[in-house]
């Protein structure tokens, strides 16, 4: 089995905040992330595919492909948007890196069988150079 990944940047406005708090426990929790205004993020995304070399092409996927794929299904919705106004499958979410890492991947898993005979294995994303979650799914 091996396991390769595409790496791509987008970046995003959005404001992590409670609506069911007061300002001051927004604060309290999320600092800066909770500021009325928004602020943005440069985030870098790394999708790691898994499979077995096709006999034909010597490859898992094609990394042209994949990176077609993340770019129509996520970056192209995403990038220069404000994840708590303008992203559909961030509609009523927090938007944690938690739940965007969780909301792209629902996203790339309807599509990735479009890419023949790979799985999707995991995700990366960095909100900044010094944090980043990644899933696998579960
Ligand atoms: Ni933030």
């Amino acid at each position: 089995m091996i396991y390769i990944t595409r790496r791509e940047t987008f970046n995003a406005a959005h404001r992590v905040y409670n609506p069911d708090w007061s300002n001051e426990k927004n604060d309290e929790v999320f600092g800066k992330c909770a500021n009325p205004n928004w602020h943005g993020h440069n985030y870098t995304l790394y999708v790691t595919v898994k499979g077995n070399p096709d006999p034909q092409t010597g490859f898992v996927a094609n990394l042209k492909d994949l990176s077609l794929l993340i770019k129509k299904y996520i970056c192209d919705v995403i990038d220069h948007k404000n994840l708590n106004l303008d992203v559909p499958f961030m509609k009523g979410k927090m938007t944690s890196t938690e739940n965007l890492i969780i909301a792209i991947w629902d996203e790339l898993k309807k599509h990735i069988p479009e890419l023949g005979n790979c799985e999707l294995h995991a995700i990366k994303l960095y909100e900044t150079e010094n944090n980043y979650c990644e899933y696998f799914g579960s």
